[in-house]
């Protein structure tokens, strides 16, 4: 079953990293939220070009241009360009479009049968398909976004040459999608985003194309990690909550905020940061140019906020806000948007089908390899 060990919160201190360089890592609620928002702790100067690789990242997460690897007024003139697009109430409009697709993947689901596989039948088409109508891709795209996502997030195994194609055809791909757009702009996002960049003024080029481009692979793999674990954990360990997820959508959305909480993404020891300065977290001091590693998941299990047992009841509100969408100016772009469509998948999931259960044991699954999101391959279920 999907199993990972958690770092105990402590003060910061400092350990290894993959390529044999040395990390600070922050644990504890306070201090991971600290590190996050306290803009002595940057990203550009990790991915600069004169800077040796100092995260361990690769892929689109380690391009210079992508708006996570901003800092200062060059992050803030990307975020406004989306800051409109991407706000609860935006969203809250999307929503009953989004329960169509929802809808329309449980109609393919039901109609192929069972056995069935809930990652190619259900977790994966619907954040597809979600974001394929929101970034207005056509077949073509849809059909070559496993690919691109695989070399956006890929934990590093890729061959180099094998990498740096796939991250030029994919670049080429988000150019093109600009310039089209600019010549006939629709309602998609995408329009929206380059109208705001146009008006805004200063936006280079390659940091719009890695937006877009990251927009598109960030905005359905993230998605499809966190609904598939979620499912997994659910049919797998906590049948018994079933019932009232599929009559109460307010209580599946409060289950999906402890899932969200409490299953990771990924095997990362954290999200790292460069610190500009010496500076104080926990009482402790971090010198300057040193990489430091804001272990979310840790601070997510920090017993001075969270109880002990945070997975005990899945109905319960969060004493203190997750940190899974991180915090500060990098907080997720996205993350109302996730919200919506675990609520509602395992919600209409749970209501369409009472009786889905795992057709095979919990510990057979396999995992995604060469990604640095953890997610199942297949998930064999029936009903
Ligand atoms: C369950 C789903 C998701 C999770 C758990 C998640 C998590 C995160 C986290 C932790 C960060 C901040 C990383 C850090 O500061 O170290 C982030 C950033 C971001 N996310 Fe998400 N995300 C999800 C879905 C999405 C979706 C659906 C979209 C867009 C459609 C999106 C777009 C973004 C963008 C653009 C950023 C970068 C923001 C910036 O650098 O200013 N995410 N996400």
């Amino acid at each position: 079953m999907h199993r990972l060990t958690f770092e105990p919160a402590g003060p910061p201190r400092t350990v290894a990293l993959p390529d044999g360089g040395e990390a600070w890592l922050v644990t504890r609620y306070a201090d991971v939220r600290k590190v996050l928002t306290d803009s002595r702790f940057g990203r550009a100067a990790l991915h600069a070009q004169d800077a040796p690789s100092r995260s361990g990242e690769t892929g689109l997460v380690s391009s210079l241009d992508l708006i996570f690897n901003q800092d200062g007024e060059d992050h803030l003139r990307l975020r406004r360009t989306m800051r409109r697009a991407f706000t609860p109430r935006a969203v809250a409009r999307w929503r009953p479009w989004i329960e169509t697709i929802v809808e329309q993947c449980l109609d393919d689901l039901e109609a192929g049968g069972c056995p069935a596989d809930l990652v190619s039948g259900f977790t994966l088409p619907l954040p597809v398909a979600v974001i394929s109508k929101l970034m207005g891709l056509d077949t073509e795209a849809r059909d070559r976004l496993r690919h691109w996502s695989q070399y956006a997030f890929s934990d590093g195994s890729h061959p180099e040459e094998e990498m740096a194609s796939a991250l030029a055809e994919f670049a080429a791909f988000g150019a093109e999608m600009l310039a089209q757009r600019r010549k006939e702009p629709g309602e998609d996002l995408t329009s929206v985003l380059v109208t705001a960049a146009d008006e805004e003024g200063g936006v280079p080029e390659g940091q719009l194309i890695d937006l877009v481009c990251g927009l598109v692979v960030g905005g359905h793999d993230s998605t499809m990690t966190m609904l598939s674990n979620s499912l997994l954990y659910l049919l797998g360990e906590r049948q018994e909550v079933w019932p009232k997820i599929a009559a109460d959508e307010e209580a599946a959305g409060a289950v999906a905020e402890r899932l969200l909480h409490l299953i990771p993404l990924g095997d990362d020891q954290g999200s790292p940061r460069h610190a500009a300065v010496d500076t104080e977290v926990g009482g402790v001091v971090i010198p300057a140019g040193s990489v430091v590693l804001a272990d979310c998941q840790a601070a997510n299990r920090d017993p001075e906020v969270f109880a002990p047992r945070p997975l005990g009841d899945l109905f319960a509100p969060l004493p203190a806000p997750t940190l899974s969408f991180g915090a500060g100016v990098h907080y997720c772009m996205g993350a109302w948007l996730a919200r919506l469509e675990l609520q509602l998948a395992l919600h209409r999931l749970a209501g369409r089908i009472p009786g889905l259960r795992l057709a095979q044991p919990g510990d057979t699954v396999e995992w995604h390899l060469g990604s640095t999101s953890r997610s199942p391959r297949r998930i064999e279920v029936t009903w």
